[in-house]
C-alpha cells in the first residue's frame, strides 16, 4: 500500500482549521506549502489588517515571532498561536526595552517610530508603528521634527531620502539577508536577464536601493510586477517570495537571488502547522499591561494605512 504522508497531513490539517475556528495568516517568505494552506499570504501590514478583521477564535501566524505577536496585541482575547518557536527574527531582537529608553533620553524632543519588526515591549514605548509598506508615509504625517526610528537602519536611511525636512536617527540594526545581497549579484542576474526591472526590498543596502528599478514592500512587489509590461523580474528579497509571484502571475517569469533565506521564516514546515493546531502550540503570551501600551502605536499605523 503507498501512503500519501503530504496529502494525509493536508487534509487533516483543512480539517483541524475547521473544527478549531482557526484562521492561518502566512507571510509572503513562508515555505510554499504553508501557503497554499493559509487563509491569507500577505506582507506585514496586510496581516495586521487581517488579524483585525478575522472573528475566528484562533489564529496561527506561520511567520516569525514580532507578527505573531502583533496578531495578538491586536486580538488579546484570541488564542494566537507561532507553530515553530524557533521563528524568531533576528533582527527584532536588536533592540530592546532598555536601550530603547537610554536612546530616547538622548532624543528627547524625538517621536519614535518603531519598525514592526519588533518586540511588543519595544513597541510599548514607541509613538507608532511602521511596516515597509508604510514608513514614509507615517514618518511624512507625524507632526515630529525629529524622529527616532528603530531598529532598521537601511530602512531608516531609505526613509530619509524621502522626508528631507526631519531628522531621522536610526538605530543599527539590520536583516541579515536583506544586507546580504550584494550589487554585484545584481550586476551579474541583470546580465543574463537585461531587459528584467529590479525589484528590492528597502531593508537592503543604501547601495542595492541605488540600483533598483523599484524599491517595495513584498505585497508592492506583487502589485508592480502585476502592473508593469516586462515579462520577467529580479526580485531582490526572501525567495519565498517568488512562490506567491508565480502563483498570482503565472506568465511572467521572476528570478531570485541564490541563497536570499530568512532561516527563521523557514523554521514553519507543514508538520510544525499540523502540531500546532492538534497541540494549540506556541501560544504567544504578553503581558496585560504591554499590550495595552503596545496596542496604541500599532493603532495608529492602521488607522494611517498603506502608503504604496
Ligand atoms: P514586508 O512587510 O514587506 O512583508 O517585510 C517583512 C519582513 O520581515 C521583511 O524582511
Ligand atoms: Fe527578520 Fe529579515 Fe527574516 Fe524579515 S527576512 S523576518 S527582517 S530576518
Amino acid at each position: 500500500m503507498v501512503y500519501d504522508m503530504i496529502g494525509d497531513m493536508v487534509s487533516e490539517i483543512k480539517k483541524l482549521k475547521m473544527e478549531k475556528e482557526a484562521v492561518v495568516l502566512a507571510h509572503n517568505y513562508q515555505i510554499g506549502a504553508v501557503q497554499d494552506l493559509a487563509d491569507f499570504v500577505g506582507d506585514s501590514l496586510g496581516l495586521s489588517y487581517e488579524a483585525r478583521k478575522t472573528d475566528k477564535k484562533m489564529i496561527v501566524f506561520c511567520g516569525v515571532d514580532f507578527m505573531a505577536e502583533t496578531a495578538k496585541i491586536i486580538n488579546p482575547d484570541k488564542i494566537v498561536l507561532l507553530p515553530n518557536k524557533y521563528a524568531q527574527c533576528p533582527m527584532a531582537a536588536m533592540i530592546d526595552a532598555n536601550s530603547l529608553t537610554l536612546f530616547k533620553k538622548e532624543h528627547p524632543d524625538a517621536a519614535v517610530v518603531s519598525y514592526v519588526n519588533t518586540t511588543a515591549e519595544v513597541k510599548a514605548l514607541s509613538d507608532v508603528c511602521c511596516t515597509s509598506a508604510n514608513a514614509i508615509k507615517i514618518v511624512k504625517e507625524i507632526p515630529q521634527e525629529e524622529v527616532i526610528f528603530v531598529p532598521d537602519v537601511n530602512l531608516a536611511l531609505y526613509v530619509q531620502r524621502f522626508v528631507k525636512n526631519k531628522k531621522i536617527y536610526p538605530w543599527p540594526g539590520y536583516c541579515y539577508t536583506h544586507k546580504g545581497i550584494k550589487p554585484d549579484v545584481i550586476k551579474e542576474l541583470r546580465n543574463g536577464y537585461p531587459d528584467a526591472p529590479v525589484v528590492v526590498h528597502p531593508e537592503c543596502t543604501p547601495e542595492l536601493i541605488d540600483i533598483a528599478d523599484k524599491v517595495s514592500s513584498t505585497e508592492g512587489m506583487i502589485k508592480y510586477c502585476r502592473e508593469n509590461d516586462s515579462h520577467t523580474f529580479i526580485i531582490a528579497t526572501e525567495t519565498g517570495m517568488i512562490h506567491r509571484l508565480k502563483k498570482e502571475i503565472p506568465d511572467k517569469d521572476f528570478i531570485e537571488i541564490p541563497n536570499a533565506i530568512c532561516a527563521a521564516q523557514k523554521h514553519v514546515r507543514l508538520e510544525d502547522l499540523y502540531r500546532s493546531l492538534v497541540e494549540e502550540i506556541y501560544e504567544v503570551k504578553i503581558p496585560d499591561e504591554i499590550i495595552d501600551k503596545a496596542r496604541i502605536p500599532i493603532d495608529r499605523m492602521l488607522e494611517i494605512g498603506r502608503g504604496e
